[in-house]
């Protein structure tokens, strides 16, 4: 079971990795007659500390140095991830309805805490390090285990299903895709490196990072130091 689980996470990443540019199906019968592309004007200069540059900077870096990030780092990334930046309780990824469905975790050497998001904050969850049990549960992806910090976002559906019926688990996984590029652009704005994890076992990261039954574990986002 797990060699086959292994295996299709395997193919999953590499699949991530391939299939970037895969033509798509043919338009629909309403679309505009084909014409030869316009030309855009030229991408914004990437200036340092500009929103372009982290957007062009940003790498899935796996080759990560085992080195603890600092409070700064890590409290930066989790606001990120889903802080407080308004009024009434706004965020810093949108969500739909301002549901808010997601929760957030880090996994570090210190052990595992949980971001109190109301508070800027981060509370004790599990004392020992989980790293190399998350890189287990995500289909043996053992660079895990050297980040600094693994990010994690789970979602409690029923939040947003109170709302939105049956578009609620959409909804929440696209929420969950803000958050985390909201974190790889802040890690790349930082001098840090991560990676999107989605080939995980979701009852396996359930369990190591012993998670309310109500959440389910949405992306990993091991965040660290490049090793050159
Ligand atoms: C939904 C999703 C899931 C992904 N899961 C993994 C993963 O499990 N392991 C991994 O190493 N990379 C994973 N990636 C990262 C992709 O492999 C990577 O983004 C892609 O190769 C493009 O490279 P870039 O991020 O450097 O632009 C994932 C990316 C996305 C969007």
């Amino acid at each position: 079971m797990r060699s086959g689980a292994g295996r299709v996470g395997v193919l999953l990443v590499g699949l991530l990795a391939v299939t970037a540019c895969a033509p798509g199906a043919p338009p629909g019968p309403d679309a505009t007659p084909s014409a030869p592309p316009r030309p855009l004007p030229d991408p914004m200069p990437t200036e340092p500390g500009s929103l372009e540059e982290a957007i062009a900077e940003r790498r899935s870096v796996r080759e990560l140095v085992d080195r603890p990030l600092s409070d700064a780092q890590i409290g930066q990334l989790l606001w990120s991830a889903q802080g407080i930046t308004g009024s009434r309780g706004r965020r810093a990824a949108p969500s739909a309805g301002a549901t808010y469905p997601l929760e957030v975790y880090v996994a570090t050497a210190a052990g595992v805490t949980r971001y109190e998001i109301a508070d800027h904050a981060l509370s004790d969850h599990l004392d020992d390090d989980r790293r190399s049990a998350l890189a287990a549960a995500a289909l043996g992806q053992e660079w895990i285990a050297d980040a600094g910090a693994v990010v994690v976002l789970t979602g409690v559906v029923e939040r947003t299903a109170d709302r939105y019926d049956d578009r609620a688990e959409r909804y929440v996984l696209l929420e969950a895709g803000h958050a985390a590029q909201n974190v790889l652009l802040q890690a790349t704005a930082l001098d840090l490196v991560g990676v999107p994890v989605g080939a995980f076992d979701d009852e396996d990261v359930r369990q190591v990072l012993a998670l309310p039954t109500d959440e389910q574990p949405l992306y990993l986002l091991p965040i660290g130091f490049p090793s050159d």
